[in-house]
């Protein structure tokens, strides 16, 4: 009989973080404080220091909000342009058309992250472009920047999947003018529920985000802008602040598992697996390989009672909110050939050579 492999199980994670998460819960329901204080500064510091740069981190909702909150407080709007990888989550998209501001698409390169030298598509009105660190690897920033400030073109980075990379040094989330995170709970940082964040080193921007984060206020009752409600809940800062505690080792867990992946999948049929994975800039957070057989795969592995995913299946400007009638070359041919096989710290190392056993025994291979 085949023991099910789910693709992320939540439910699995440690009795110890467990218990470590309902004493933060008691605690926090005594203390009977859910908006804003002490947990959320806490986490604003702690997640701060973990980025190991001067980033002034801003709690707030979730990690959509956290794009729509940073564009807004770059003043990008109507009639403004923003450059956007095709293939990426909806949200990335999503923020632009929020803010009144127009998603210029660029494909990808052959891995799936926005292909720098396309950004020719550049008008007089762009205002602003967004790196996406897709399935947790980073966008060259060095280039990307070089390329965006002498234009006075503003570099929002879509961070959501990429918490805990590092290139040249410095962390994902910290090159552009803003850094954007999620901690969707499938996130390598995930809260118990919704949250996200944003991070930049430039003070007045800083302020400016925390106003906007919260109804327009830098004090209470003092409405200077016009913002909205995007605050992170005060439960949500305080599981981050465990689960923070955990990241180093879940991400030696993810590396670990992603090299026997790599070790044993290489040359296997037609597959090309995950480029640079186990690098520093790279937080291994989807095992996203590439086949021309796709569905005969997967279909192979649900039937063993493994699960994977695809991230993801159409490109945005194929969708009716979004359309446009260019091609996308790269982006078209990774949507309908990429398959993301089950890589998280709750699995064994048994679980993945299940998988890896089994992606061979579909390429006709046993060993
Ligand atoms: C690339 C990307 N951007 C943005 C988001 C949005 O984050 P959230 O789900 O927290 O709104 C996600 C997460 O799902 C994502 O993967």
């Amino acid at each position: 009989m085949n023991v099910p492999i789910p693709f992320l199980d939540l439910s699995l994670a440690d009795q110890e973080l467990k218990t470590a998460l309902e004493r933060k819960f008691s605690e926090m329901l005594s203390k009977g404080i859910f908006s804003g204080g002490e947990e959320v500064e806490l986490f604003a510091k702690n997640f701060g220091n973990f980025l190991g740069t001067e980033a002034l981190v801003s709690p707030c909702s979730n990690g959509t909000d956290a794009l729509e909150i940073a564009l807004r407080a770059l003043e990008i709007g109507n009639g403004d342009e923003v450059i956007v990888p095709a293939l990426t989550w909806v949200s990335t998209a999503e923020a632009v058309k929020l803010v009144g501001a127009k998603p210029v698409f660029i494909d990808t390169d052959p891995s799936g992250l926005m292909d720098l030298n396309l950004l020719d598509k550049v008008s007089p009105n762009t205002k602003a472009v967004i790196p996406v660190h897709l399935y947790g690897k980073m966008v060259e920033m060095k280039h990307l920047i070089d390329w965006a400030r002498p234009k006075g073109i503003k570099v929002i980075e879509d961070n959501a999947q990429g918490f805990g990379a590092i290139q040249d040094g410095k962390s994902a989330g910290c090159w552009g003018d803003v850094g954007c995170f999620s901690f969707y709970p499938t996130k390598n940082l995930g809260a118990l529920g919704e949250a996200g964040a944003l991070s930049t080193s430039d003070k007045d921007l800083s302020i400016k985000i925390n106003m906007l984060i919260n109804h327009g206020q830098p004090v209470r009752d003092q409405h200077e802008i016009v913002g909205r409600n995007a605050r992170i809940d005060s439960i949500q800062a305080g599981f981050l602040n465990i689960k923070l505690e955990y990241f180093k080792k879940w991400q030696e867990k993810r590396k670990y598992l992603a090299a026997i992946y790599l070790d044993h999948l290489s040359e296997t049929g037609d597959l090309i697996l995950p480029y640079s994975i186990l690098d520093s800039d790279h937080n291994a957070h989807l095992f996203v390989i590439q086949t021309a057989f796709r569905s005969e795969l997967k279909h192979h592995l649900q039937q063993k009672g493994i699960q994977t995913s695809i991230h993801y299946p159409t490109i945005l400007p194929k969708m009716v909110p979004y359309h446009s009638n260019d091609r996308f070359p790269n982006a078209e041919k990774l949507a309908s050939s990429i398959l993301s096989l089950p890589l998280n710290p709750f699995m064994t190392k048994n679980e993945v050579l299940k998988v890896i056993y089994e992606v061979k025994l579909f390429y006709g291979k046993t060993s």
